[in-house]
């Protein structure tokens, strides 16, 4: 099967939200669709974000101001966005990446409480305008959240070490970016089982490609 034009869908939610696990779910039956993808995480995915994420995640880094942070997210996006992204979509490839912008207004706009104009400005540049032909945000309570990354501890980074408070505001934010972009941003109640949200997610992502591939 082939798209005549490339597709950009993006993964968005709270840490513990298990957007990891429908990824997996849904690249496995990608491939056994035999449909042209490329998965990419953020940060990362090129040689220059994944140096810049390493920055951003290290726990050493106590001392990162909120501004350094949102510019070094911003910058590995740009790299990523013009080295892969786009030559990617204009090879009518299905770009699908773990993060894109929407992380960056919810936590450093939201969570942060930074200026989310200019967060959505500064998006924008880094990005060169591209958006995301679609966005599943995968919706859990932060009650939940927290279960589930209890067992995750030991492997947590910088951010996953932030306070429930600063949680709950990243997921208002989300729900808030949600409302204001209705056509683009499909809400996902992630609270039940990864089977049930699967279920879910492969329906409305075989509509938006107009394909029942498995
Ligand atoms: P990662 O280990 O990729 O977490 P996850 O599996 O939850 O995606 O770490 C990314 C962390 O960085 C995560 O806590 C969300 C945060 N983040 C931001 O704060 N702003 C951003 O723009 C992005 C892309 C991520």
């Amino acid at each position: 099967m082939v798209l005549n034009r490339g597709l950009f869908i993006t993964f968005e939610g709270i840490d513990g939200s298990g957007k990891t696990r429908q990824l997996e779910l849904l690249t496995a039956d990608l491939k056994k669709a035999d449909l042209k993808f490329l998965l990419l995480r953020e940060p990362g995915g090129t040689s220059i974000s994944e140096q810049i994420r390493r920055i951003l995640l290290d726990r050493k880094n106590t001392e990162m101001s909120a501004e350094t942070e949102l510019l070094l997210f911003a910058a590995a996006r740009a790299q990523l966005v013009k080295q892969i992204v786009e030559p990617a979509l204009a090879e009518k490839t299905i770009v699908i990446s773990d993060r894109f912008y929407d992380s960056t207004t919810a936590y450093q706009g939201y969570g942060r409480e930074m200026n989310v104009d200019f967060i959505q400005y500064l998006n924008d540049f880094a990005t060169q305008g591209l958006q995301p032909d679609l966005t599943f945000y995968f919706d859990i309570s932060v009650k939940t959240a927290l279960d589930r990354l209890k067992d995750r501890t030991e492997k947590s980074d910088r951010i996953d070490l932030e306070s429930q408070i600063f949680m709950e505001k990243t997921r208002a934010g989300y729900l808030r970016i949600a409302e204001q972009n209705p056509d683009r941003v499909r809400v996902i109640d992630a609270e039940r089982t990864p089977e049930e949200v699967y279920k879910d997610l492969k329906l409305q992502f075989e509509q938006v490609i107009s394909l029942e591939f498995v």
